[in-house]
């Protein structure tokens, strides 16, 4: 039981190192996608169209952070050269604006918070928000790269995709250009882009390859240093953080995820020495995050069947089958102030939650008498889904 405030951490100096939005100075082990990087973005360092330009990789293997910081690194070297070329940047996250048309307000609007013009609400179409982004365009009369991160969201809606690449062929904008950055984790992304999409994009490409075990180190050393305290890690904390992240995912965030929680275990604990069986109880920790937001993004009625699953599992009823689900499921809804849906919307939603692996489906056969059917069961922990749901 704790009274008091701590006045000094076991084994942090600064957590926030090892969060998500936190801004390494420093990139490392990328000098090869950076340098490529840099030779498409130099056009525009010369006045001249800027290329277009699709990222791919897998989640956390540094697509944001080293497209932040060479686009970041290109419009302060337009500063330095004050050569009459200025350089914008301007970024939207498509995964929380998931339409062209969502996309295009959010970058007016950050467009304009650098202004005194106001931000826009809803109430316009898309022609009307993309004349708004064409005029601050215009009225930088410099090069805007407009990136547009985790771009998949957006769909078959390429719509934004067509227009930006053609904004001067069109004669929206005359004093300045548009470049695109966009940022995907689907190698298959420009394959579903509409043809006349392809035509005008005309983008380079870079891969973001996994990471393997000893840059996953380097850039968890690079972590440890400027967040934790000197030798509170076990020697083969980092290595092993590293070697897990590797196998599991090349991921950079997995990583510094797991070494962070490993800290986390410890320092709960009252230790200033962190451990291989706190990465151990690490990996249980971030298994469970990760699931967590996986529930969390379920849309209401995916939520409302997998806690009525977890409810029957809870009473030892499962597997059971749709039938038998249906009126818990009903309750659930209900009681959540929803109407329930019907039994095929049901099933639909039951084949998505086993797609996500978040249910199991078995079919069961009951022989000539008792023919065939499909039983469920929960697949995931029940605790993180109570838990979710109660939040
Ligand atoms: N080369 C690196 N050097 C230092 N830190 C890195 C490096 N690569 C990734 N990171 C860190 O790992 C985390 C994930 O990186 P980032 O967000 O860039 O991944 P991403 O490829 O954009 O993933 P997603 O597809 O999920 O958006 C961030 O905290 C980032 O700072
Ligand atoms: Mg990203």
């Amino acid at each position: 039981m704790r009274t008091t405030f701590r006045t000094e951490r076991n084994v942090f100096t600064n957590k926030d190192v090892f969060k998500e939005g936190y801004d390494p100075d420093e990139i490392l082990e990328r000098d090869e996608e950076i340098s490529e990087y840099i030779g498409y973005l130099e056009d525009a360092l010369f006045g001249e169209t800027p290329k277009n330009i699709i990222v791919y990789g897998n989640t956390g293997v540094g697509k944001t952070v080293v497209t932040d910081h060479v686009t970041q690194m290109l419009s302060s070297e337009a500063e330095r050269r004050d050569e009459g070329v200025d350089i914008h940047v301007v970024k939207v996250n498509c995964g929380h604006h998931t339409s062209s048309y969502q996309a295009a307000v959010a970058l007016v609007n950050a467009m304009r918070r650098d202004t005194d013009r106001e931000e826009i609400g809803k109430g316009y179409g898309f022609a009307d928000a993309m004349d708004m982004l064409y005029a601050e365009v215009e009225q930088r009369e410099g090069t805007v790269y407009v990136i547009l991160d985790e771009i998949d969201f957006l769909g078959d809606d390429d719509q934004i995709l067509y227009e930006l690449p053609r904004a001067s062929a069109n004669g929206y904008v005359e004093r300045s250009h548009v470049g695109v950055i966009g940022i995907s984790n689907d190698y298959t992304y420009r394959d579903n882009l509409s043809s006349k999409v392809k035509d005008t994009l005309q983008e380079d490409e870079i891969k973001f390859p996994p990471y393997d075990a000893a840059e996953l180190r380097t850039i968890l050393e690079d972590r440890a240093e400027k967040g934790m305290k000197e030798d509170v890690l076990d020697g083969a904390v980092i290595p092993k953080c590293a070697a897990i992240s590797a196998r599991d995912s090349g991921s950079a965030r997995q990583a510094i995820d797991l070494l962070r929680e490993a800290g986390n275990v410890a320092d709960a604990d009252g230790r200033d020495a962190v451990g291989e069986t706190d990465v151990d109880e690490a990996v249980t920790r971030v298994e469970r995050g990760r699931l967590k937001d996986g529930i969390r993004d379920l849309t209401a009625h995916g939520k409302h069947i997998l806690l009525s699953l977890a409810r029957a599992y809870g009473r030892q009823e499962t597997p059971l089958r749709l039938k038998e689900l249906l009126p818990i499921y009903e309750r659930v809804a209900r009681g959540a102030g929803s109407d329930p849906l019907g039994e095929h919307r049901v099933r639909d939603h039951l084949a998505d939650l086993t797609m996500l692996g978040f249910v199991e489906q078995r079919r069961t056969n009951k022989g000539r008498a008792g023919g065939q059917f499909y039983q469920y069961d929960l697949s995931v922990d029940a605790e993180a889904v109570f838990e979710v749901v109660s939040e």
